[in-house]
């Protein structure tokens, strides 16, 4: 048995579909209740969707009865905040389990290498069922900002950054990209992220939206770009020698809720 993957993300693990008219819609995550969650980056979130249909941002494995990332409740106080975001998570059609809107604080590049992480969509999922991944769609016009997307934490060889502008609509298999995003500026980022199980509801809704696998990264000088590995290279030295100064050992990071 294996999980049922959508051919269109295997290659590369990213698609991005058609851009989203987002100025058309009103702003409902400045009207949503956000939670403190520390996750990659100085962040906060507004579950629309969670584990306990409750505005918390608990993994599906914690608690009582834990499941993989599927079968979100819906929160009512925060789906009548939010209609236009609640609907276009639902147009798939594809199974949904947390739906949250995260709220990121500037953060430069280097600080975005040392944020990379993987996420633990599919713990617990059972397996011939569909794979676990994420839709991001980008809520505020963030045009210096972007995804970061690496095959391998450490190595920038083939790195990947997807623009974020309004209404930027990705799709991505986070369990297996490292993934952080880069925002520049003074205000806070918002991005609808909903977590989807793969099969032929999700393959029909990113052949409607023309998704493609592979885009141009966004362009960055030489000089940023290695300035930025060289503050991961040496946050990522002091983090382990402070661990070793404590007697533990590093582990592999893996996050689940960004
Ligand atoms: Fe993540």
């Amino acid at each position: 048995m294996a999980y049922i993957k959508s051919a269109l993300l295997e290659e590369t693990g990213y698609v991005v579909l058609d851009k989203y008219n987002q100025a058309a819609d009103p702003k409902e995550w400045l009207d949503l209740e956000y939670v403190d969650w520390k996750s990659s980056g100085d962040t906060r979130f507004a579950p629309i969707a969670s584990k306990t249909g409750t505005v918390e941002c608990g993994g599906f494995w914690t608690g009582d009865e834990p499941r993989t990332d599927k079968d979100g409740l819906w929160i009512d106080s925060q789906v009548a905040k939010a209609p236009n975001l609640v609907r276009r998570a639902q147009e798939p059609g594809a199974n949904v389990g947390r739906c949250r809107v995260i709220e990121l604080q500037p953060t430069p590049y280097g600080e975005t290498l040392y944020n990379l992480h993987q996420d633990d969509n599919n713990r617990l999922n059972p397996d011939g069922t569909g794979w676990v991944v994420r839709g991001f769609f980008n809520l505020t016009d963030d045009k210096d900002s972007f995804f970061v997307l690496r095959e391998n934490r450490t190595d920038p060889a083939g790195e990947v950054r997807i623009a974020l502008p309004a209404g930027a609509q990705l799709i991505i298999d986070t369990q297996r990209l490292w993934h952080a995003t880069y925002h520049p500026g003074a205000e806070p980022r918002y991005c609808l992220i909903t977590s989807w199980t793969s099969g032929p509801e999700l393959d029909a809704y990113m052949a409607k939206y023309n998704g493609v696998n592979k885009v141009e990264s966004v362009p960055m000088s030489e000089e940023f770009l290695a300035e930025g590995q060289r503050i991961q290279d040496e946050k990522l030295a002091a983090r382990a020698a402070a661990l070793a100064a404590r007697g533990e050992r590093d582990w592999k990071p893996v996050m689940s809720e960004a």
